[in-house]
């Protein structure tokens, strides 16, 4: 277990420093709450001895950033003698646990070793939550934060409803997902989901994509065909996408939506069709409306309720139960994150949310050796992104250095003769670097 020890009083961080490398444990060192967070961005550390009180930032302001970038990591508050009131305070906060000054060293193995306990069981539970979440749902959704058990209770009571559903998140937070969920848990069930990707088809086919034709309707047109509308009759009808609507098509999508009847291009009949209808799109529509390139009055007809999925980074403690869902899936053998990798994980921003992480385990698996999965497993953008995405330049640069340092030495099997080379400094300074960055091989 990596320990990290925050406080500005030297001989308290070396006293500790002292009992805890005796114990065995890795532990790093940071005299100010700006030294703690640059050492936590760079380094996976799963514990944290914090001082309360420390000039210029506080143990609670060092706590909050902590606690925001990953709730896993755990926080041992170190409380002036007495001051019981802070040390509740401190707790609210999201701490762990705390301990009175002078630290005694016994108390302190004991909760440090509690802790690890914990650690250990959470990692396990990460992978019985889905196992929980299956016997409720039809599908498989991994979703212990709040915000997605929001989502899945929601779900769950508009899908009894006829009313239609906009789905609002950023791209591959899982949209389609509580889509087919809303349709596997409504009345409709038993009839089709059919999916109709309104950026994906030219603009020239979208009617007859949408209602369908008759023979010879339009050069092209060999056969009668079927629309997604008809295909999706007392089913579900997903709009994927539907801000790429274009203009021209909205009106007849909003009379088909109101009317609940189509024709088919080229035909002098109407049918009446009964759909419920699911609309996705990773735009704006509102702003889309203000700009005039979607009709208000269909934004209003497929908003009658909406369901914003939120992006992966404002829901981090879905990722551990993510994690294991995806090794399960793609693994050929059973596989573990270790804490290293996870903590890594937990500290990327995930652009592309579930469906990047998705591919990130997917290529791990081809890097990765034996049944755990390290932090060197991980693709070298996640490790170098991870620590280069915020900071001031010179923690930058510092940043990129220690990556670029350990990607070259990984690359040469850490023959430092060829790290260096490739690196274009010498052995000497390769070696110096990697002290001051605390480079070791594994
Ligand atoms: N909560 C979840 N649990 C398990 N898998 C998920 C979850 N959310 C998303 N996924 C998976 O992530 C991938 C992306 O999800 P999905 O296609 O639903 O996203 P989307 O929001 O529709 O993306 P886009 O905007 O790019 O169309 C899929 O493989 C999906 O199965
Ligand atoms: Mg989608």
């Amino acid at each position: 277990m990596n320990i990290l020890i925050v406080d500005d009083d030297t001989m308290q961080r070396e006293m500790l420093q002292g009992f805890l490398e005796k114990q065995g444990f890795h532990t790093f060192m940071a005299a100010n709450g700006d030294e703690a967070l640059e050492i936590f961005a760079n380094t996976p550390i799963q514990l944290i001895l914090l001082d309360h009180r420390m000039p210029d930032m506080n143990g609670d302001e060092v706590l909050r950033h902590i606690k925001k970038t990953n709730p896993l990591v755990a926080v041992i508050m170190i409380t002036a003698y007495g001051s019981v009131n802070t040390a509740v305070d401190v707790m609210k906060l999201g701490a762990d646990d705390f301990l009175e000054k002078p630290v005694a060293l016994k108390p302190l193995l004991t909760k440090i070793q509690m802790i690890q306990e914990r650690l250990t069981i959470a990692e396990e539970a990460a992978g019985v939550t889905e196992t929980l979440d299956q016997s409720k749902l039809p599908i498989k959704i991994i979703g212990e934060s709040p915000a997605m058990q929001n989502i899945l209770s929601v779900a769950g009571r508009v899908a009894a409803t006829p009313w239609t559903v906009l789905i609002r998140g950023e791209t591959g937070t899982g949209k389609e997902l509580v889509a087919r969920l809303i349709h596997l848990l409504s009345p409709v069930n038993d009839g089709p989901f059919v999916e109709i990707n309104c950026g994906a088809i030219p603009e020239n086919l979208f009617e007859s994509e949408l209602f369908g034709h008759e023979k010879g309707s339009f050069t092209g047109a060999s056969a009668r065909r079927r629309g997604r509308f008809e295909l999706a009759a007392d089913g579900t009808l997903f709009l994927d996408e539907i801000g790429e609507l274009p203009l021209a098509l909205q009106p007849k999508l909003l009379r088909a939506l109101q009317e609940k009847r189509i024709t088919r291009i080229g035909s002098e009949t109407e049918i009446n069709i009964d759909v419920r209808v699911v609309a996705a799109t990773n735009r704006d529509l509102k702003q889309l409306v203000a700009q005039g390139v979607f009709r208000e009055d269909l934004y209003y007809r497929l908003n009658v309720f909406d369901i914003l999925v939120p992006p992966l980074r404002e829901r981090k403690q879905d990722l551990p139960a993510l994690i294991a869902f995806f090794a399960k899936r793609y693994s050929p053998r059973p596989v573990q994150f270790d804490a290293d990798a996870t903590a890594t994980l937990m500290k990327y921003s995930f652009p592309g949310n579930i469906r990047e992480l998705e591919h990130i385990i997917q290529r791990t698996f081809t890097l990765a050796r034996g049944n755990t999965v390290q932090h060197r497993d991980l693709p070298a953008e996640i490790r170098f992104h991870q620590v280069t995405a915020q900071g001031t330049l010179s923690q930058r640069l510092e940043a990129v250095e220690r990556e670029m340092l350990w990607s070259s030495l990984e690359n040469h099997q850490w023959v430092q003769t060829r790290a260096a080379k490739a690196l274009g400094i010498s052995e000497r300074v390769l070696r110096y670097k990697m002290r001051k960055h605390k480079i070791k091989q594994l």
